[in-house]
């Protein structure tokens, strides 16, 4: 049998009270045991949905000696405190993108969380969806022949003026939020892309965040990444890998609810196939991968993935500044 390790939540923000509370509820690998809040209320009736857990302060989970793991789905900005404060307290970190604001606390805390064999994993359940499993199948067969241009975009349209992506001092920006998926697909199909040509984003005067913009990267044998992001946008949610003999298209690439089919088009010269991809439970996915992790103690992948991801952002940041 399966070793079933304690999660605790740090703050109950959307993501996780719509997401990740019922799915490390129902998850066959954790035990949901306790829920934090500055507001004890909050807290508390979340905890109450959920028979068993407990609820408290930041502080008193984060101390709590029985939890193995803290889910931190705070504002950006507050991730690297929180991460570093769990894991001094002996606990594993599953944490929302983007994962830091600054790309120096993203060493620091590999290199802590490294010596005291602690994983570090940045949440992107999207890539645990079968949908793309099914894309690099078909990559390896050539189905497309050879990628020559890799193309994403993942946009919304405004959210309320007091939302957290609009604060600076909350890490706010489109880049950091939306811009940091298209990144993220990338790596899936171009794991070796290693320089960020390009990067532009317009800025909101009133908040000083960026709300929309795109990345150019350069990749090698002359491929390219075209990627593009934003908060004023008609939603987009999507990547194409255009190949040398055909094309690819995730229709609904980051955001595929349980449930729901998406589909993928694969063009070639035999024709357009419109493909529906069975539904799947990304977030299941992603915590069955988080507690195989801390099963077998290899945490190198995860360290590398959340360098390289905040590497790429700082580039792009400082070549659209
Ligand atoms: N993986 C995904 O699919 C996904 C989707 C959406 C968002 N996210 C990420 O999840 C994180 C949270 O996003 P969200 O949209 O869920 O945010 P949100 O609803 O605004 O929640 C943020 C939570 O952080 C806590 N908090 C602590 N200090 C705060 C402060 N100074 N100001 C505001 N809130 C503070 C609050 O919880 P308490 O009041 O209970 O303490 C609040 O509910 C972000 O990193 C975001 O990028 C990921």
């Amino acid at each position: 049998m399966k070793k079933i390790y304690n999660a605790a939540v740090l703050g109950c923000a959307h993501i996780a009270v719509r997401s990740l509370i019922p799915e490390l509820f129902n998850s066959p690998r954790f035990n949901l045991a306790a829920v934090a809040s500055r507001v004890a209320s909050k807290a508390e009736s979340i905890a109450k949905q959920y028979r068993g857990a407990a609820w408290g302060t930041y502080d008193e989970i984060i101390n709590d000696e029985t939890i193995d793991l803290v889910y931190i789905p705070l504002p950006n900005s507050i991730h690297y405190e929180w991460i570093m404060k769990a894991l001094k307290n002996g606990k594993h970190v599953l944490c929302e993108k983007s994962l830091v604001t600054e790309y120096q606390h993203m060493e620091e805390i590999i290199s802590y969380a490294r010596k005291q064999n602690l994983l570090v994993a940045e949440n992107f359940q999207f890539r645990f969806h079968s949908q793309h499993a099914w894309v690099l199948k078909a990559l390896a067969e050539k189905r497309i022949g050879e990628i020559r241009i890799f193309r994403s975009s993942f946009g919304f349209p405004p959210l309320p003026d007091d939302n957290i992506r609009y604060s600076k001092d909350l890490g706010g920006g489109a880049l950091f939020d939306a811009g940091a998926y298209p990144l993220k697909a990338m790596q899936f199909a171009l794991p070796d892309c290693h320089f960020v040509m390009k990067s532009a984003t317009l800025y909101n005067k009133n908040s000083d965040v960026d709300i929309y913009g795109g990345v150019y990267l350069d990749c090698p044998e002359g491929v390219v990444a075209e990627l593009a992001f934003g908060f004023d946008n008609f939603y987009q949610c999507s990547y194409e890998i255009w190949g040398s003999a055909g094309k690819i298209s995730a229709t609904r690439a980051f955001t595929a609810p349980p449930g729901f089919k998406p589909h993928i088009l694969l063009e070639t010269n035999a024709g357009t196939e419109d493909l529906e991809m069975p539904a799947d439970n990304h977030f299941q996915n992603m915590l069955s991968h988080i507690a195989d992790c801390l099963d077998s103690g290899d945490f190198e992948e995860e360290y590398r993935q959340d360098l390289k991801q905040a590497a790429y952002i700082k580039q792009a940041l400082e070549l659209a500044r």
